[in-house]
């Protein structure tokens, strides 16, 4: 695949005063980027109107964290496709490992999200991982197999070719976590690159397959040049534009050189 990925989900960290400052830094960086990098950044809901209209003009694309399948209805405390569709986005994050574990989000929910998304023009931006317990019983493959069957269930070929995937062990995400090894990672992504093609024949080798989970300045190099790996989905690593800037910065030399 010719595009390398590479975002980052501030989950609930920077106010839209911080989220403003930061996308003030990162635009001229991106500016400098080979054309095969695809940037995103996925802000708290509260900041996606303001950064909408910083990053109107630029080459960033835009993501939401989380989304109700519905358009509108009696759902407190939800947002729904619609409202997302008035700001803009480009892309809707469903399924991180925090919002299963905290809010009890399912793979059918997460499926319904799927659909909800890629009917409302957006690309879903779809979050995997083994906890450990599953790791520790070996069953990994089968768990990753399983969510990517019930969250991706029903959609077409076409509709495939919008899809992102993020594979992120659960034990390697946070402050606890721990890095994954990247002979790990690669055997993981090509599994999950076999489990696409079932699905969705030669569409699948459109989607584009993340790594996410404690990546940080000194392993990313590690992941990315990993087969199997498109590109990066960076928490804390990514949330100073100084960090983030030196990933990008290593990462565009790398392609300049040819070594990615
Ligand atoms: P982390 O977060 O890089 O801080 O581990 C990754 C994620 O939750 O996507």
């Amino acid at each position: 695949m010719n595009k390398i990925w590479i975002g980052t989900n501030w989950k609930m960290t920077k106010s839209t005063e911080e989220g403003l400052t930061y996308i003030e830094n990162l635009i001229p960086i991106s500016e400098q980027l080979s054309s095969r990098i695809e940037l995103f950044v996925i802000p708290s809901f509260t900041s996606l109107i303001p950064l909408q209209d910083s990053l109107a003009q630029t080459r960033i694309h835009l993501g939401a964290q989380n989304m109700h399948w519905e358009n509108e209805g009696a759902y407190t405390g939800e947002i729904s496709p619609k409202m997302l569709q008035e700001i803009g986005i480009d892309i809707v994050e469903l399924g991180h490992s925090e919002r299963r574990q905290y809010y009890n989000e399912n793979d059918q929910d997460i499926n319904k999200k799927v659909h909800a998304a890629l009917n409302s023009g957006f690309s879903p931006l779809v979050c995997i991982g083994e906890n450990i317990e599953q790791k520790n019983f070996a069953i990994s493959r089968e768990t990753l197999a399983m969510q990517l069957k019930t969250c991706l269930k029903g959609i077409s070929k076409d509709q495939a070719e919008k899809v992102l995937v993020a594979y992120e062990p659960v034990w390697a995400i946070g402050e606890k976590g721990v890095p994954a090894d990247p002979a790990y990672v690669s055997y993981i992504h090509h599994f999950i690159r076999e489990v696409l093609e079932e699905m969705f024949e030669e569409s699948s080798f459109n989607i584009p397959l993340l790594f996410g989970g404690s990546v940080n300045q000194s392993n990313f190099l590690d992941y990315i040049h990993s087969p199997h790996v498109n590109g990066l989905f960076i928490g804390r690593a990514a949330w100073t534009t100084q960090s983030f800037e030196n990933i990008l910065t290593v990462l565009n030399e790398q392609i300049t050189h040819n070594y990615l």
